[in-house]
């Protein structure tokens, strides 16, 4: 028993000694009210406290140089493409699914609609400007 508690504790150093380890790394980065202004993060992601490393790691230490991040990013968070396009399943009864479109499936690019940083597009609306709106909601 004794041997269990020394264990637990020797762990537990090691998970705070890794927290602060990763802590070193990123505050470096200073983000400023104004950067956070300039970029504003969307609020289903401001919600659960999304910060700007959450999606821009690996990428330098100036945020005015980050760089989009590309479906790899938004990816490694929400699954591969077949699973975003089973969360909105419904919609394929009037194949209207935007993440499995009668013409692409599960292929588009997540930029070709969602955006960060300012305003989402819909590229369906290029072609379907009043039937998307009973599609499908505004694009979050
Ligand atoms: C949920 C993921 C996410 C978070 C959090 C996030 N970004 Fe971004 N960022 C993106 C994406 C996606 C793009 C591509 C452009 C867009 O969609 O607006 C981008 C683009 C950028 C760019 C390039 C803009 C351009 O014009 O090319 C900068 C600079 C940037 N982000 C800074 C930040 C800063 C600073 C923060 C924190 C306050 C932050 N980002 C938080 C996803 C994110
Ligand atoms: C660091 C992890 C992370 C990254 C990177 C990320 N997300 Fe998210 N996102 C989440 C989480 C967690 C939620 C809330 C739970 C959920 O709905 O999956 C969320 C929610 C969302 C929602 C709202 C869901 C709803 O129910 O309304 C959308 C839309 C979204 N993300 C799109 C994107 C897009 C597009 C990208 C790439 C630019 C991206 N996310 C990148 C973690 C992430
Ligand atoms: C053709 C435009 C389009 C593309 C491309 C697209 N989305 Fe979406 N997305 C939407 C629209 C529109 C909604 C809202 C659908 C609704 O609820 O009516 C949405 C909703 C979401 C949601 C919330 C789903 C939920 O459960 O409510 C997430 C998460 C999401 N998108 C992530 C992504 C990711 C990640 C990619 C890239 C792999 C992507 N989307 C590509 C248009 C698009
Ligand atoms: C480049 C133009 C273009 C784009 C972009 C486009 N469509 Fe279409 N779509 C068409 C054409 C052309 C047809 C066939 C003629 C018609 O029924 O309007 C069609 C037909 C459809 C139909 C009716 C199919 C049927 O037989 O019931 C649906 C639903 C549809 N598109 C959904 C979408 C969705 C969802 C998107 C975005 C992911 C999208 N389309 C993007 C051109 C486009």
């Amino acid at each position: 028993m004794k041997f269990k508690i020394f264990y637990l504790i020797i762990f537990l150093f090691a998970c705070i000694s890794q927290i602060y380890a990763i802590d070193k790394n990123t505050t470096k980065i200073e983000i400023t009210k104004e950067i956070q202004d300039k970029y504003p993060i969307k609020p289903h992601h401001s919600n659960i406290m999304l910060s700007c490393l959450n999606c821009h790691q690996g990428q330098g230490n100036d945020v005015t140089k980050f760089k989009a991040i590309g479906d790899k990013g938004c990816i490694s968070c929400h699954g591969d493409k077949k699973r975003i396009a089973k969360r909105l399943e419904y919609m394929d009864m009037l194949k209207a699914n935007p993440h499995n479109s009668i013409h692409d499936g599960p292929t588009l690019f997540c930029d070709e609609c969602h955006n960060e940083h300012k305003k989402s597009t819909n590229m369906c609306l290029e072609c379907h400007e009043s039937e998307v709106k009973n599609w499908m909601r505004v694009t979050p």
